[in-house]
């Protein structure tokens, strides 16, 4: 059984050189020093993720550009991305004459008690190792401002948040329309584009444009770069941990998917002898081989009073005297309102208004005071643009003109990272070019205007805040319209 450990805790800010890590760097080396179209090469394994190489010049046989995102594989391809690329890893460590038992390291970087770990480890921040060599774990091409990565700064303690994501109760949406889930929408092969599960959207996508940064994007910051940061790896096994986490939860129970649609999917990374080939259900338990790994800690950090109001938190039927939706009961989400026109995410603040009817069909329900849904989520449906000018968005709902939103976080309905937007509004054969959808569960949000009295059957006001501006101004980004669905 292999171990993946937490980066932060190997070696010390004195001396960053844990074993671990140095074999790492070392394995990386050799990587990079192999030829693109071997299957065990540095750039290889980059592009399996993703490459902007033009197909037509691809090598041979290669499977490149395969990341699953926007879907309910984005969990399971990344695991086995991983497991490909750590085997990889191990085999090079053993024929340079080191340790057999190598494990991937995770880098935990939400825990409220160590805000030391928002920062990337020393060992990924120094241009040179201790020999005088360029050190391999260290890109250039990183944020150096709001974050200042690259120079030891920490990521926004908001694109660490994990509540939200926790909270879920179902992996994936209560139906195929675009409401995502834990982890994900109900799709077939999905590379970019469409709606993004909790856990996709905040912390990973928050983490890779925190990292990489968005003027200039850096190489975390596209799908077709992203895994030529040797951080890159250890977010992913942080990512791949979280969804342990997440199926420890028991109050209520947690579970991965039970269709034979999503348990029977088979992925190929690589080609030749180093390749490997999984079905989405012989990878769910790590404990078991071909996997063998377990985490050294899956247990969630307590979240900070306030740190997150997670939307639907304690809340499970807050409109009716039903008991909890358990995932086989089929919820058919309506569409009770949308905005008119697209919404311009900008580096100012954006307000729009949306008029909400009445439901009409299975959302209708009796409830103690008539007709109520017992979930109501919002959509920001198809966020597309070609330059960015924030790296996140921050959603609201009802907040009162000219509120400082920081008095409002429990109106707060979620984030919209940038993480594939860019990717997901270029239309050729990989990218549909119709945007990134956000769905966000605002049943416990919902259920406090009511109690504060400021919730109007009639209209929504939803507020979107730049997270952080860049410096430049610019950008194009904005969504094709916000709407609310009850269920
Ligand atoms: Cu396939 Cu974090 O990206």
């Amino acid at each position: 059984m292999f171990e993946r450990r937490d980066v932060w805790k190997l070696g010390s800010e004195a001396d960053p050189w844990d074993p671990i890590i140095r074999w790492y760097a070392r394995a990386i080396t050799a990587l990079k020093g192999r030829a693109q179209k071997n299957p065990t090469s540095w750039r290889y394994l980059a592009a399996v993720h993703g490459t902007f190489m033009q197909r037509s010049d691809w090598p041979q046989g290669v499977t490149w550009n395969e990341c699953q995102h926007s879907s309910w594989f984005f969990l399971p391809w990344h695991r086995i991305y991983l497991h490909y690329f750590e085997r990889i890893v191990r085999r090079t460590i053993v024929d340079l004459g080191g340790p057999d038992d190598w494990a991937l390291p995770y880098w935990d970087y939400s825990d409220p008690q160590r805000p030391n770990a928002r920062s990337l480890p020393r060992a990924f921040r120094e241009p040179q190792m201790p020999s005088g060599d360029p050190n391999p774990l260290f890109v250039s091409e990183r944020s150096q401002q709001n974050p200042d990565i690259i120079d030891g700064g920490r990521l926004d303690a908001l694109d660490v948040e994990i509540g939200d994501a926790i909270a879920e109760t179902s992996f994936t949406g209560p139906s195929d329309d675009g409401i995502a889930g834990f982890g994900g929408p109900i799709t077939d092969w999905n590379h970019s584009g469409g709606p993004v599960g909790s856990l996709e959207r905040t912390p990973h996508g928050n983490v890779h444009i925190g990292v990489g940064g968005f003027q200039p994007l850096g190489l975390m910051s596209r799908f077709e770069t992203a895994a030529l940061d040797p951080i890159f790896w250890l977010h992913h096994s942080n990512i791949d941990r979280l969804w342990e986490a997440w199926l420890v939860q028991v109050d209520p129970d947690r579970q991965n998917p039970r269709r034979a649609r999503w348990r029977d999917a088979s992925f190929t990374v690589g080609q030749g002898a180093p390749a490997v080939t999984l079905t989405v259900r012989e990878v769910l338990d790590t404990t078991q081989p071909p996997l063998n790994y377990t985490y050294s800690d899956v247990s969630v950090p307590a979240l900070a009073p306030g740190m997150v109001l997670a939307a639907r938190s304690d809340v499970e039927s807050v409109f009716t005297e039903e008991g909890p939706v358990s995932e086989d009961e089929e919820l058919v989400p309506e569409m009770v309102g949308a905005s008119e026109n697209r919404v311009p995410l900008a580096a100012e603040p954006t307000e729009v208004e949306v008029a909400v009817e009445t439901p009409s069909g299975p959302a209708l329900r009796e409830g103690a005071e008539g007709a109520q849904p017992r979930k109501v989520y919002l959509k920001v449906e198809n966020v597309r643009g070609k330059e960015l000018v924030a790296p996140s968005y921050l959603v609201y709902v009802n907040l009162p003109l000219r509120a400082d939103p920081a008095d409002y976080e429990d109106r707060r309905a979620g984030q919209v990272p940038m993480f594939g937007v860019l990717e997901a509004s270029e239309s050729d054969e990989e990218h549909s070019g119709s945007g990134l959808t956000f769905s966000f569960d605002i049943t416990g949000v919902v259920q406090r205007l009511r109690e504060a009295g400021d919730w109007d059957p009639q209209r929504l006001r939803v507020t979107f805040t730049p997270a952080r501006v860049g410096a430049e101004r610019g950008g194009d980004v904005s969504a094709g319209r916000v709407s609310l669905y009850y269920a």
